[in-house]
């Protein structure tokens, strides 16, 4: 595996695997690499002659700088985990490569970007993922991306930039990958002290009672949410939100009618976990 700093690095080792047709992967990450991000390397290295990986902590989508300092970086210890995965190459560019004085873009997305995620963490979130994302795509160009289902609201606005603006890239949302006891895996959850780690259940546990409750029929997006909504107060954690939607639009549902996702996030402890569940 090489690691590259630069964009000129890049577009110069992807020059001939270019002119050979060869299919490319790309995986956009900010590091701090565990298993759910392997999966998406898996996927890759599955479906893709050659293996992007993107590992950049970018700032634009951070809207508190205490917690863009905040975020783990180990660039060796993740250029391993990736070299493990059998990654081709790591593109792992500083922020004055990306975002160079006089940087002027913001590619914006409405709709789907604004409730939930784009609500709580303000409008600059999405605006710096969707901008990234963009560049990403059009600098290295992939036939495909991989995304984590994890994050399903990010996805949805990747698919809707895609859409709009015309990019020929395939866009793959990858299963949740969680720990023994359901937990969805994220960097976070290593802040979390054994009393919360069990709390933290209660999210999962949350959507597998709207899960359940729509599986025997219920039907009214209310009733749905209640059941969720109960399981979170056993655990005493008050939801940031606590959402029923159609996936594509991430408009609220009223009513189950075909597939809807259903999403939680809530703060335990120290940090704000997210997770998400379609309902069948
Ligand atoms: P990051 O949080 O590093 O996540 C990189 C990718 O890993 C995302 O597509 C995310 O959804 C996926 N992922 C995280 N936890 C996962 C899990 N438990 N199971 C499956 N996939 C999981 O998301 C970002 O970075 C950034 O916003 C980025 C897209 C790179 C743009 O900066």
């Amino acid at each position: 595996m090489r690691t590259l700093h630069t964009i000129a690095e890049l577009r110069s080792a992807l020059a001939q695997p270019r002119r050979e047709g060869r299919r490319v992967g790309l995986v956009p990450t900010m590091g701090a690499f565990h298993d759910g991000h392997r999966s998406l390397m898996r996927r890759a290295r599955h479906e893709c002659e050659l293996v992007v990986v993107s590992l950049f902590v970018n700032p634009s989508q951070f809207n508190e700088p205490a917690d863009l300092d905040a975020y783990p970086r180990d660039e060796p210890h993740d250029a391993a985990i990736a070299a493990e995965e059998s990654v081709d190459l790591l593109f792992a560019p500083t922020a004055a490569e990306m975002y160079p004085h006089g940087f002027a873009t913001t590619v914006h997305v409405s709709g789907v970007a604004s409730g939930l995620e784009g609500a709580l963490r303000g409008p600059g979130h999405f605006d710096g993922v969707a901008t990234i994302v963009t560049k990403l795509l059009s600098l290295i160009n992939p036939q495909v991306a991989y995304f984590g289902q994890k994050d399903a609201q990010q996805v949805a606005v990747v698919r809707q930039l895609t859409r709009d603006l015309n990019l020929p890239q395939e866009i793959v949302a990858c299963p949740t990958v969680r720990e023994a006891d359901g937990l969805a895996m994220s960097s976070r959850n290593r802040l979390l002290d054994a009393s919360d780690r069990r709390r933290a259940l209660a999210l999962q546990r949350a959507l597998a009672a709207a899960q359940q409750a729509a599986a025997s029929g219920e039907r009214r997006a209310a009733e749905i949410l209640a059941a969720a909504a109960a399981v979170l107060d056993q655990a005493s954690l008050e939801p940031d939100y606590l959402a029923l939607v159609d996936p594509p639009t991430f408009e609220a549902v009223s009513a189950v009618s075909g597939p809807a996702l259903a999403l939680v996030a809530a703060r335990v402890g120290p940090v704000r976990l997210i997770d998400n569940q379609l309902l069948a």
